[in-house]
Formats: structure tokens, sequence, C-alpha cells
């Protein structure tokens, strides 16, 4: 438990592990708050880009940091990201944001405006909260921290299945090889690499569906604290 007397459960895994779902999936079981940390990420590279910077040049994506405000509001357990007033909660999930977010993510002070941020919302509620840093530097005293993996071509198949039911079809070899480059770029950057926490369960859902590893997180938090 943190000092404040709150619970906080981090998962963390590379991209198309399946995080985002099943971390609703506990949050909503739980009733606790779900926060997505790649949707900051996601909002900052987003704006660098639309703002002309190069997402690759670090000087330029840290020169755009002091023209962006970046907040959260919750609708239930339904995270809402605002830029400068401007709510871009739906405009975050295209490729090109995937993409510019895995970039600006090195950039070390961008990261600590997130890790700021993300710090602060996890001090006021009980909070799933998902993404590559959260065991490892967001949140290290989290009562329960989870690494999510899965086989990088389970992985990209989802991610197909999901872009198709979302009536945006896409390359399965286009897609494996787009997921196997940022995971590249956030295993092997300098800043917080994606690794496993010290402590972390590490889950591999190849072969399990979301309501599986749901409920075998809620069985693991309940071990950890005798609440679940
Ligand atoms: O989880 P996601 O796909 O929305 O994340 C988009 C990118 O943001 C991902 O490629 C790496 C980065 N990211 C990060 O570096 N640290 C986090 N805590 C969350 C996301």
């Amino acid at each position: 438990m943190a000092e404040t007397g709150t619970i906080a459960i981090a998962i963390d895994g590379p991209n198309g592990a399946g995080k985002s779902t099943i971390a609703r999936c506990v949050a909503q079981t739980l009733g606790y708050a779900y926060v997505d940390t790649g949707a900051f990420y996601r909002a900052i590279g987003m704006f660098a880009v639309e703002s002309g910077a190069d997402p690759d040049n670090a000087d330029e994506v840290a020169a755009c940091l002091p023209r962006i405000d970046i907040s959260v509001s919750y609708e239930g357990s339904r995270q809402r990201t605002i830029i400068n007033g401007r709510d871009v909660t739906d405009d975050i999930r295209s490729q090109q944001a995937a993409e510019a977010a895995s970039k600006v993510a090195r950039v070390p002070s961008l990261r600590g405006k997130v890790v700021e941020l993300a710090r602060s919302i996890a001090k006021g509620e009980n909070v799933v909260m998902d993404g590559r840093d959260i065991g490892t530097v967001v949140l290290p005293d989290a009562a329960l921290k989870i690494y999510l993996d899965a086989s990088l071509e389970i992985r990209a198949f989802r991610r197909v299945w999901e872009l198709e039911q979302a009536g945006r079809p896409a390359e399965y070899a286009t897609v494996l090889y787009e997921i196997s480059r940022r995971d590249h770029r956030d295993k092997t950057r300098e800043a917080s690499p994606l690794r496993i926490a010290e402590g972390a369960v590490v889950i591999d859902s190849s072969r399990m569906n979301a309501e599986q590893v749901c409920a075998r997180i809620v069985e693991e938090l309940a071990a950890v604290t005798g609440r679940g």
C-alpha cells in the first residue's frame, strides 16, 4: 500500500500485450480508476508533430514542453486526455500517434513531466495504471506489479483483428513490423527502458483470454493485500 493509503496496481509490458483491456477490466472489477499513461505520450507526440517538431529530434521535442498543459478527467473508469484544453482521447488512438509516442518517449524531460502527472493521480485514489515504466519508475511501491507479455506474432494478430473491428483493416506483415520496431525502441532507449520490475508477476497472455488474465490479477491482489 502506498504511503497515502491508496492502492496501486502497476501493469507494464510491450505493445499489444493487452494491457489496456486488462487494466480496464481489473479497474472495473475493483472499482479503481484506470490510468492509461501511454495516452500522455501519445498526446504529447501528436502535439509535437502538429507543432512542426521532428519526434526523432530530442531538442525539438523538449522545446515544445513549456507550451504543453496536459490533464485528465475520468468518466467512471474511462480516462479522457486533454492537451491545452483540447480533448484528444479519440484522436490519439491512431497508428501515427502511437509511432510519435514511442519516439518522443525517449526524451527524459518529457518523461519527467508524465511521471509527475501519473504520480499525482495515484496519490488521490486507488488506481490500475499501465505503461512501460510504472513498476520500475512511476510507482515502485505499488501493491502489485504485473509484467504482461505475449508473443510478437500473437500481439500482431490481435492488433490486426482490433483494427479490422474498428473498420481500419491492416496488413499482418506491416503491423508485425511496426510493433517489433516500437518494441525495440521501448526496450533499448536510455531513459526508463521497458523491463520487468523487481518483484513483478510475469503473465504471458499468449494462450489466455482477457477474462482469465483479469481474474488472475484480481487473485494476485487478494493474495498480497488480503482484499480484492
Ligand atoms: O501503451 P501505448 O501503446 O499507448 O504507448 C505508446 C508509447 O508510449 C509506447 O510506444 C511507449 C510510450 N510509453 C512509455 O514510454 N512509457 C509509458 N509509461 C507508457 C507509454
